[in-house]
Order: structure tokens, then C-alpha cells, then sequence
């Protein structure tokens, strides 16, 4: 097979982060994300032999770092924490030559139980969403009553493996907004980097209005009062994360404006659900189907010359069209690509 050859799409941007979801499925509800009442107890999830096995997403994996420049790898869901075995698959992930970085997002639920065989098989990083320190408000937003303590359970598991954490908090106006100090504070004195994320329209289940976000220019705002920070390079091309440093220290905190303030110009990710189809942004409509592809008899070659066609062609940048234009459109749910 032919190596590292990078290829750019439409716009000239290369992929080089491939975000692999292993299951649709999750133990929270999270009314922004899986709302209790639509992903209920008969909601369609994906059957077994829907899902790629570990050894279809290795190969699959391989191919996008030798033929198209991957070098990050971020493990999605639902919660990649109710599939079974996945240190296997961290293991063989680890073992392809020219993956620099192994990820992994999650809500830490499953942690305590997991985060020392994960480090392990070669794990780096985990990101842990977590929207509030007020059992009260989280447990509404998790929709399943899951208490604070539980996530932070996972988190000083991961943190005592070696395991690099991230926070991610979701706001909403008037869900959390409230939460942006508390946490800030608290993550800050813990040595976490928390980072706050704009409530996105994905999916089609959350009934989002533009009216409930809570802007990147207002959370900064909210925080440099009580804290003073200032703005910071980013630590790559692409990262979705705006960075801020708090004055004076190395502690720091991120913003990802996907509505406020879009990133598109720069992505550099595509994401690969469970059952094998790929999508080349977040909010995408429509994805291509690699499943039927791999279990046909097309060789390595052959895969790597559809995905280089489907990421040369690439046009997306939804969130800069999302100011654009008020046209509706049918998307993707975020349980299915991770985030
Ligand atoms: P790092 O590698 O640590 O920079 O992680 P990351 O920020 O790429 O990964 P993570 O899963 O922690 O991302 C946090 C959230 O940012 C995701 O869950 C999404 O909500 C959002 N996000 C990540 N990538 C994109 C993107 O390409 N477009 C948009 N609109 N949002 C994104
Ligand atoms: N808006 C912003 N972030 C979201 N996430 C899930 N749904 C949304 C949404 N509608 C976040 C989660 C987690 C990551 C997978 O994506 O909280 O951090
Ligand atoms: Fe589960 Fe994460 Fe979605 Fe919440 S945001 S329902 S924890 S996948
Ligand atoms: Fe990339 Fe799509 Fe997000 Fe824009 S909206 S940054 S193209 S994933």
C-alpha cells in the first residue's frame, strides 16, 4: 500500500483526525444530545452484526493513515465505554505506524472500572463531558439522575492512570450557564482544562434555538471578570478549541464556537460511525456507507482510492453556512458520530 499520502478536499484541507464511533448507545440521556423521551426503550439502536468489528475498523484505520494523512485517532460513541473489549481495539489502533495520538471522549461514568486498562493498551487522552458541580441540574441534564460524584469518580481514575483529561461543559442558556464559574473555579484549582462548548444545533431531537445559546464572547466575559484570561495560539492547525490562559498562571481554559464563531476554514476531522459510514462533517446529511465496501472483495488499494475520491470532493462547512442561510436540513444524530 502506498504510504502517507495526504490528500486535500475541495477547500485545500487535509483530514488528519479520524473520530471513530463504536457504539450509538449510552447510559446517559442527556436531553441536548439523547432526549429520554425519543431515544426510548424501543429506540432502534444498532444490532451486533450491524456494527464494524474491531478488525474492519483496524483496517479501515490503516488505510486512513497510509493513503490519506490520519495521524489523531479519537474513540466517540454514545458512550465508547459500553462496547465491549475496547482496550482490543485501543491495542491494535496503537500498533499502526504513524498514529501520533490516541483520544478518547466520554462521560466518565464507566472510568473507575476501565481507565487502567485503557492507559494500558495505549490510550492517551480522554475527554469527560460534564455540565454542572449542582447534582440537581446535572442529573436533569444527564435525563437519568446520574450524580456529580460519578464523573468525577471517572475523572480521578483517569487522571491517576496517567490518563491526560479534558472537561467539556455544554452550555445552555439557562440550563447552565450559571455552572460557568463554579466550574471554572473548580477545574482550575484541579488542573483540568475545562472547556466550554456552544449548544449546536446537531441532530434533529433537541429542538435547538439559536436563543438558548450562550455565546464564546459571553462566557469569556463572565469569566474574566471574576478571573482575569487572555487569548492563546492554538496548539495545532485545527483545533476546534479557542484558548484562553488565565493571567499569571499556566492553567488555561478552551471555547468551542461552532455557532458564535466557526472553524470550518481549518477542519481537518471526519468521522466514522459504528455501523461503518463516514462523514465528512458533523452535521452532515448524508454519509458514505464503507461497510458494504469492506466485507465486499475490494482490496486495500481500491478503499483507499474511494475514501481519497470522497475526501478530495469533500465541499462541507456547515457552520459557516449555518449564518448563512435559514434552509432546514436533515442531520445526522450526534449519539451516532460522537461529537
Ligand atoms: P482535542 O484533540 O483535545 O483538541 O479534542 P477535540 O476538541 O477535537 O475533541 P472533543 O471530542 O473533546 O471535542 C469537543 C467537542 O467539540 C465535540 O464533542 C464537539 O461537540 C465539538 N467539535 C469537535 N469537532 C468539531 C467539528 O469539527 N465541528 C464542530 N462544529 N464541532 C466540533
Ligand atoms: N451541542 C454541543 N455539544 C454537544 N455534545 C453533545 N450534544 C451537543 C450539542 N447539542 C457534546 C457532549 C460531549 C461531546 C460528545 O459532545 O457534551 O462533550
Ligand atoms: Fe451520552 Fe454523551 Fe450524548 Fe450525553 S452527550 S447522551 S453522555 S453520548
Ligand atoms: Fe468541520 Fe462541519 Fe464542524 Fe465545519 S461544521 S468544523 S466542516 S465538522
Amino acid at each position: 500500500m502506498k504510504t502517507t499520502n495526504t490528500i486535500n478536499d475541495y477547500f485545500n484541507r487535509p483530514l488528519r483526525d479520524l473520530r471513530i464511533s463504536v457504539t450509538d448507545k449510552c447510559n446517559f440521556r442527556c436531553t441536548y444530545c439523547m432526549p429520554a423521551e425519543i431515544f426510548g426503550p424501543d429506540y432502534p439502536f444498532l444490532k451486533r452484526n450491524e456494527l464494524l468489528s474491531y478488525e474492519e475498523i483496524e483496517r479501515l484505520t490503516k488505510i486512513f493513515v497510509h493513503s490519506l494523512g490520519v495521524q489523531k485517532i479519537r474513540i466517540t460513541g454514545g458512550e465508547p465505554l459500553m462496547r465491549k473489549d475496547l482496550p482490543n481495539l485501543i491495542n491494535k489502533i496503537k500498533q499502526i505506524n504513524g498514529v501520533c495520538d490516541i483520544a478518547m471522549t466520554t462521560n466518565g461514568s464507566l472510568l473507575p472500572k476501565h481507565a487502567q486498562a485503557l492507559k494500558e493498551a495505549g490510550l492517551s487522552r480522554v475527554s469527560i463531558s460534564l455540565d454542572s458541580l449542582n447534582d440537581e441540574v446535572f442529573g436533569k441534564i444527564n435525563g437519568r439522575g446520574v450524580t456529580v460524584k460519578a464523573v468525577m469518580d471517572g475523572i480521578e481514575a483517569a487522571a491517576e492512570v496517567g490518563l491526560k483529561v479534558k472537561i467539556n461543559m455544554v452550555v445552555k442558556r439557562g440550563m447552565n450557564d450559571h455552572e460557568i464559574i463554579p466550574m471554572a473555579k473548580y477545574f482550575r484549582e484541579k488542573g483540568h482544562i475545562l472547556r466550554f462548548i456552544e449548544y449546536m444545533d446537531v441532530g434533529n431531537t433537541n429542538k435547538w434555538n439559536l436563543k438558548d445559546v450562550y455565546p464564546k464572547r459571553q462566557i469569556i466575559e463572565d469569566i474574566d471578570q471574576i478571573m482575569p484570561v487572555e487569548a492563546i495560539d492554538p496548539n495545532y492547525t485545527g483545533e476546534v478549541a479557542s484558548r484562553y490562559r488565565y493571567i499569571g498562571s499556566d492553567a488555561e481554559i478552551g471555547v468551542i464556537s461552532s455557532v458564535s464563531d466557526a472553524f470550518c476554514s481549518t477542519c481537518n476531522r471526519a468521522r466514522l460511525s459504528a455501523n461503518g459510514t463516514l462523514y465528512t462533517c458533523l452535521f452532515a446529511s448524508k454519509g458514505h456507507d464503507l461497510r458494504d465496501p469492506l466485507r465486499s472483495k475490494l482490496s486495500d488499494e481500491q478503499l483507499a482510492e474511494y475514501l481519497q475520491t470522497i475526501w478530495h470532493g469533500r465541499k462541507d462547512r456547515y457552520s459557516v453556512e449555518r449564518s448563512e442561510s435559514t434552509t432546514k436540513r436533515t442531520k445526522i444524530e450526534m449519539s451516532h458520530i460522537g461529537g
